[in-house]
């Protein structure tokens, strides 16, 4: 789809529903081994925040593409010294093919995409988590066989992750219904979005009523990255959220249990149904190489 070509992810509304189809469909031709791909190309990755998942799945998917991966530490670059975004993304544009970014605000990944011509990725901001959507839309889709009138339900807070279920889901025609403690909804704003796209969205701050019935279960910390100093003081607040197998229950029998990772386990997930049956969370967490393989060659033009 030469569309995606030269294209920036910074939110999956950047994506139309028959490109984010498309990208499923790609990564599972990936991933089953019916299409290979090979590039020369490299991808930086510029990472503000701490990931295993989102470093190294996009590593393994660059080198088995055949290109190369540069870690941009900012620890060990000038950007960790205060160098301006608008000078480090245009001097990267000029050595990089494609530029995938871990930070805080989402105005700092669309800094980066307004200075570099090259596709800038959002890896994760406070705002969205684009890419592990499209592995979790890719475990659904090989779940249940389809995404459209799925109905998942997230349990927690009101955070990245659940902001791009909203819109994705609204892409998808997946049903999302997020159930939250009192002041810890989604932002308004990125509910209203994905109205506009279509999107089919309940918000609550009653978890029982939200599981009912639900295919898919999905639930994240408590405390995202950079509000570890609230992590204690939430766990009271957020414990009636938690996924066990009360939880489980109330779901439709066949569901599936995601959570992106890493968990604190016996807080928001229990470990009985983190290793339990209706677990998907290492198939998910697998999907995230296969989906960004996928991301990748679209992005930079090679499929
Ligand atoms: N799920 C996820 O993005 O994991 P990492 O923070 O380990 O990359
Ligand atoms: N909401 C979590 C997701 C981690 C992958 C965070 O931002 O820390």
């Amino acid at each position: 789809m030469k569309q995606l070509q030269g294209r920036d992810l910074l939110s999956l509304a950047d994506l139309t529903s028959d490109e984010l189809h498309y990208l499923l469909q790609l990564a599972s031709e990936l991933k089953s081994g019916k299409l290979s791909i090979e590039c020369k190309k490299v991808l930086g990755l510029l990472f503000y925040k701490a990931s295993t998942r989102t470093r190294v799945s996009f590593s393994v998917a660059m080198y088995q593409l055949g290109g190369q991966v540069i870690d941009l530490n900012p620890s060990v670059t000038q950007v960790g010294r205060g160098e301006p975004i608008q000078d480090t993304a245009r001097v990267l544009d000029r050595y990089l093919d494609i530029l995938a970014v871990r930070t805080f605000k989402q105005e700092d990944l669309e800094t980066f995409a307004s200075y570099a011509q090259i596709p800038i990725i959002n890896a994760l901001s406070d705002l969205e988590h684009p890419c592990q959507i499209l592995a979790d839309f890719l475990t659904i889709e090989e779940s249940f066989g389809q995404l459209k009138d799925i109905t998942l339900t997230y349990l927690g807070d009101g955070n990245n992750v659940a902001h791009s279920l909203i819109i994705g889901g609204a892409l998808a025609g997946i049903k999302i219904r997020i159930a939250t403690p009192v002041g810890y909804e989604p932002l308004s704003s990125v509910v209203e979005q994905a109205r506009a796209l279509g999107g089919e969205i309940t918000i609550t701050n009653d978890a029982q009523e939200a599981i009912a019935g639900s295919q898919v279960l999905y639930t994240d910390v408590w405390a995202s990255m950079g509000q570890e100093d609230l992590a204690n003081d939430r766990i009271p607040i957020f414990t009636p959220y938690q996924i066990n197998n009360a939880a489980l229950s109330l779901a439709d029998p066949a569901a599936i249990v995601l959570h992106c990772l890493p968990a604190h386990r016996e807080e928001e997930i229990t470990d009985e149904v983190m290793e339990g049956s209706q677990s998907k969370i290492w198939d998910q967490a697998e999907n995230r190489m296969h989906a960004q393989k996928a991301l990748l060659a679209a992005l930079i033009g090679l499929e």
